[in-house]
């Protein structure tokens, strides 16, 4: 008998071993990230209105979420879809201007190789949130 062959996850199931991305590096990024997604003329506003005052819960919660992404760590055990789908003034093209912050900050502060994960991992992501959040059944007959 041949030993069966151990099935290898896909990398999105891995965790990220580099010695430059530990908790600390997420925590820089995340922070970076959402100070741009504050100044950002469109994001601004819609974030501002569901966090007032202090930011830190929300920055430690998103370097949770990270974290468990990348490191898989298990740091996070929240719920995303439900936190978006109270969004009401979410439009599914702000989607792009989220990506777009979050790959000129990975792009801007990861060391080779790794702001491809980073950003694939957020569009992986993005596209479910976008799924849960957008997408519909077309009810009617066609025409
Ligand atoms: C246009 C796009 C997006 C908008 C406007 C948005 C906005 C928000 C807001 C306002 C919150 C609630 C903050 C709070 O009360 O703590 C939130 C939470 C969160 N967002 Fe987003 N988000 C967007 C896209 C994304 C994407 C693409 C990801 C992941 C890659 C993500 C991950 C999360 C997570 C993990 C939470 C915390 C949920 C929880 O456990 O409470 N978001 N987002």
């Amino acid at each position: 008998m041949f030993p069966r062959p151990t099935p290898v996850p896909p990398p999105e199931e891995r965790a990220l071993v580099h010695p430059d991305v530990d908790r600390a590096f997420i925590g820089a990024l995340v922070r970076d990230f959402y100070g741009r997604v504050r100044a950002d003329s469109r994001l601004g506003p819609i974030f501002a209105a569901e966090i007032q005052g202090d930011w830190n819960p929300h920055l430690e919660k998103m370097t949770d979420f990270w974290c468990s992404v990348i490191l898989k760590n298990g740091a996070y055990s929240g719920r995303p879809v439900p936190a978006h789908l109270k969004l009401k003034q979410v439009q599914e093209s702000d989607f792009d201007i989220w990506l777009g912050l979050f790959r000129e900050t990975a792009e801007a502060r990861c060391p080779p190789g790794v702001a491809e994960i980073f950003i694939d991992r957020a569009e992986r992501i993005a596209r479910s949130l976008k799924l849960a959040m957008f997408f519909r059944l077309d009810a009617r007959p066609a025409e």
